[in-house]
């Protein structure tokens, strides 16, 4: 199993070209949103949403939005990792009233560490926040990543676009969100010459320090 991951993982590259005639089942699609829901979190507070593009049109307009990478027109379907736009205390109180639901917890128990988190939470930057949760949808972004190399789907992981207009395409204001990453996600093309390229790593004796 372990050299099969790996296997799998030198199979994965960053899909340059894919085939706009192949698209993803629902049940390929269901595993990867299960995936992102079980993605964990600081806190487990999961302050993202991913947007599921499935339509022409839209992935079309999206090329101009992404430095005119035909990744997002071709793919299957393009996922858009967001985060909140802003980490409210009804937020972060919200996911104590699905712990005292989903685990029978009694609020007493929780309190003290809801308090600490609210409190915590308020002295920070709306800059700190952001960039915490940036890392958050990064986390996420690597789950799904590996789980479509384990689920032979292809995908390029892209931070090379314009997070204001998706925002304003997608009406992902008046949703309260902001978009950080995005993720083609299909069935290479056949002549995509990079599929056939040898990864460039620096090594496992350069990147690992053995104590
Ligand atoms: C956060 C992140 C952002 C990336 N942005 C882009 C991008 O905008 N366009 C692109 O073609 N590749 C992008 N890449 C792909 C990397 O260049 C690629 O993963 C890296 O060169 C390693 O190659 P491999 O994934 O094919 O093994 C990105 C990768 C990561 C992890």
């Amino acid at each position: 199993m372990t050299s099969n991951i790996i296997e799998r993982l030198q199979w994965r590259y960053a899909c340059k070209k894919f085939d706009p005639s192949k698209i993803l089942s629902e049940e390929k699609l269901n595993i990867l949103k299960e995936s992102f829901n079980l993605t964990a979190t600081s806190y487990g507070l999961q302050p993202l949403k991913m947007i599921v593009i499935g339509n022409t049109e839209i992935k079309k307009k999206l090329v101009p939005l992404t430095m005119q990478q035909k990744q997002v027109q071709d793919a299957s379907h393009v996922l858009v990792f967001c985060i909140e736009t802003k980490l409210t205390a009804k937020y972060i109180e919200n996911y104590f009233d699905r712990v005292e639901e989903i685990r029978n917890t009694p609020r007493a128990i929780l309190q003290p560490f809801e308090t600490f988190l609210v409190d915590d939470f308020s002295e920070k930057s709306s800059a700190s926040i952001d960039a915490w949760m940036e890392k958050q949808a990064y986390l996420a972004m690597g789950n799904i990543l590996t789980v479509c190399a384990l689920e032979g789907i292809d995908a390029c992981p892209i931070e090379g676009f314009e997070p204001e207009g998706y925002d304003s395409l997608l009406g992902l204001n008046a949703l309260g969100l902001k978009s950080v990453l995005v993720l083609p996600i299909g069935y290479r093309s056949d002549d995509d010459m990079f599929a056939n390229f040898k990864k460039v790593r620096r090594g496992i004796d350069e990147v690992i320090i053995n104590l």
